[in-house]
């Protein structure tokens, strides 16, 4: 863990949500680190913990409204420039939203908008409320213009529910401020951005291999590393999409600003893209799924000897194809964009796959040992009805980038 001055000076901001007793934990990490630590809290945080409690922890006065010390007429602008920091943590639906609009009805809100430090925001609520799109919305915008974001982990939520939207467990938010205090972002907190042009469109992508077991240790699957799938989706959120990316097992980090779904079989691929493209404008198929399955999966390991028979004939059956599926359900004006992994006749062979799949554009590229599998780079033909672009070999991040821009086009 990065050791800070012990003059860091961090503002906690807590808002109301059950997750801010775990705000105890996360001060009192900071204060060890060596961080003199002052809270500001909404109304409605105070009703989950007393401002007693900070009090006691930070041997300061916890400030709640814009009125409360008339010591300092203008406390919002104090502690605004106290800090070096200002993390809210757990944030809420709400006040993300009122960031995302500069709204400035309280103490905490108006103080953030007054801050010239760096601000981070650790979002906690229920899993429906993180997935929607009104608060992804906004949560990219946050992003966009440079507040740093610590994205809640999935896991067992207070209202019972079991997904995304819990509060990471405070040494992990800790060690985010601290690096965000050993390395603090640009002055002006706002990043070089890529164009904001698929905003408001909500896109999906598949990446990554699907793995079909024989038994409990053995399985069917491929070599496709996710690299072009990850591109994809970290290009769509650099853009300002709302992304879901549907992933096999892969050992790559999540993009940033992504939300996840992370899957190991077809059928579960299948499952969990029928829910994600419900909303979709886009869907990107670049997963590579294993086109059958074992029959008869063993839940336990398969012995050589006692289990030849079932071992030397592995009966195998067809998986679903997704992407077929979810082209045939496809919604006016939603664009499903396929790929196609092919050795030989890749481009004829491409354009039956645009056919046959009804995709409205197949990224076709050739594969085998060391070709385009697990590779940094890749060389593809867009393939449309309205004819075929060949494109230069190039790196996955730029041949997302040209993928996604045509995917746009053909949604106009
Ligand atoms: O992951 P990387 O290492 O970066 O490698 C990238 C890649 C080579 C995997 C990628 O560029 C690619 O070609 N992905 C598609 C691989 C594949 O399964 O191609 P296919 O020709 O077998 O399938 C055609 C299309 O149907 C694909 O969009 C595939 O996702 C989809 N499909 C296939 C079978 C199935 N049961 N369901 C499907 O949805």
């Amino acid at each position: 863990m990065t050791e800070p001055s012990p003059s860091y000076r961090v503002l906690v901001g807590i808002t109301g949500c059950i997750a801010a007793y775990k705000a105890c934990e996360v001060v009192r990490g900071l204060q060890r680190a060596g961080c003199q630590v002052k809270v500001v809290m909404t109304e409605h945080a105070t009703r989950f913990v007393d401002p007693v409690t900070f009090r006691a922890l930070t041997h300061e006065k916890v400030a709640v409204g814009l009125f409360d010390d008339p010591s300092d007429p203008i406390h919002h602008i104090s502690l605004a420039e106290w800090c070096d920091l200002f993390l809210i943590v757990p944030c809420t639906a709400n006040v993300v939203a009122k960031l995302a609009c500069g709204l400035a009805d309280d103490l905490l809100s108006t103080t953030a908008l007054a801050c010239p430090a760096p601000l981070m925001v650790a979002p906690a609520m229920n899993m429906n409320m993180y997935a929607a799109p009104a608060f992804q919305d906004n949560l990219a915008a946050l992003r966009r213009r440079g507040v740093l974001v610590v994205d809640a982990d999935e896991g067992y939520q207070a209202c019972g529910d079991v997904g995304r939207g819990r509060l990471p467990e405070p040494d992990a938010i800790v060690a985010r401020a601290l690096e965000a205090l050993a390395d603090p972002p640009a002055a002006d907190a706002t990043r070089v951005l890529a164009p904001q042009d698929l905003a408001g469109l909500s896109v999906v992508i598949t990446a990554g291999p699907t793995v079909e077991p024989i038994d409990a240790v053995r399985f069917v699957s491929n070599h496709s590393s996710g690299k072009m799938g990850y591109a994809l989706a970290a290009g769509a959120a650099a853009r300002g999409a709302r992304v879901t990316l549907i992933s096999g097992p892969v050992a790559l980090d999540a993009p940033e600003g992504v939300q996840v779904v992370p899957v190991r079989t077809a059928r579960e691929m299948l499952e969990a893209a029928e829910e994600a493209c419900l909303g979709a404008n886009i869907a990107v198929f670049a997963a590579a799924v294993a086109d059958y399955r074992p029959a008869h999966p063993a839940d336990r390991k398969l012995k050589k000897g006692a289990d030849d028979a079932a071992l030397d004939h592995i009966e195998l059956v067809r998986n679903p194809d997704i992407l077929a599926t979810i082209a045939a359900a496809k919604r006016p004006g939603q664009v499903v964009v396929g790929f196609a992994a092919e050795t030989d006749d890749v481009v004829e062979n491409a354009r039956k796959k645009l056919a046959s799949k009804h995709a409205d554009l197949i990224v076709a590229n050739c594969v085998g040992d060391g070709v385009a599998f697990g590779q940094d780079d890749d060389q593809a033909t867009l393939v449309t009805a309205a004819g075929d672009e060949e494109l230069p070999l190039m790196p996955k991040a730029e041949l997302a980038d040209v993928i996604l821009t045509r995917a746009k086009e053909l949604g106009r």
